[in-house]
């Protein structure tokens, strides 16, 4: 069985991932809250990867990091301290993971890392600075660490666009609201949280052994066509 640390599985595409995933691997997760499914197969710690230590573990073949942030604001309101806090939770903790677990990580079993972008690094949209800036720092972390680590561990970023989950749910308040996002994207509709995870588990398992260093981006069209 493979060996999966999950850094957010409590809820979201995470969450997604680890049902989807327990079934066949072991799943570690590491959230603040407990995941409510329980299995032989999932270990659960609980941290705040902000605050605390990571557990010490063994063994693992792959990670993924789900933790990020929508902090919305026009830039007149955007505190130094949004850029610092997004940063934080978006790239210094997905750093603080990939190196507390990289000796194990490189004598895994087709070893990768999985991380979360977003589509407002390439579509320029008003009031996401902050989150553009820390999620673009993300994708260069891809790019810098898949040629460092080749060719012994694989990572890939996936770029969602809004995808149904407690983070986005200020976008899902009302039905108005719904079908204003579902209108704006070509292929008029968003993101459901299990085909992001489902994206993800291809990518961290051998069947994406030859990919590394990419992006991508799993957009409705919104940054694909104008039509
Ligand atoms: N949802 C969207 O529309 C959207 C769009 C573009 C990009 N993304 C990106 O996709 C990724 C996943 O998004 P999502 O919507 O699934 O997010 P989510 O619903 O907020 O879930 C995030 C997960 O990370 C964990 N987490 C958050 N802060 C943490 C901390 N300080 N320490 C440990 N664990 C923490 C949460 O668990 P606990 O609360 O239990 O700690 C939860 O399991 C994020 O990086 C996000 O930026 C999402």
């Amino acid at each position: 069985m493979r060996k999966i640390i999950i850094v957010g599985g409590s809820r979201g595409i995470g969450n997604s991932l680890l049902t989807s995933l327990v079934e066949n691997n072991k799943v570690i997760n590491i959230s603040r809250v407990q995941p409510t499914l329980s299995h032989t197969n999932l270990t659960h710690y609980t941290c705040d990867i902000l605050i605390d230590e990571l557990p010490d573990l063994m063994e693992a073949d792959s990670i993924i990091y789900c933790p990020g942030s929508i902090n919305l604001k026009p830039i007149s309101r955007l505190k130094l301290d949004d850029f610092r806090n997004d940063f934080e939770i978006n790239v210094v903790g997905a750093v603080k993971t990939i190196q507390k677990y990289l000796t194990i990580l490189k004598k895994g079993n087709c070893p990768s890392v999985v991380l979360f972008s977003t589509v407002a690094t390439e579509l320029g949209m008003p009031y996401h600075a902050s989150v553009a800036a820390a999620k673009s720092a993300v994708e260069g972390l891809v790019k810098s660490l898949g040629a460092e680590l080749a060719p012994t561990i694989r990572i890939n970023a996936i770029a969602p666009t809004v995808t149904d989950t407690d983070l986005a749910s200020k976008f899902f308040r009302n039905e108005k609201m719904i079908d204003m996002i579902i209108e704006r994207h070509p292929l008029k509709k968003f993101l459901d949280p299990k085909e992001v995870a489902d994206m993800a588990e291809f990518l961290l398992s051998p069947k994406a052994s030859s990919i590394s260093g990419q992006v991508f981006k799993m957009d409705c069209g919104i940054v694909s066509f104008k039509i």
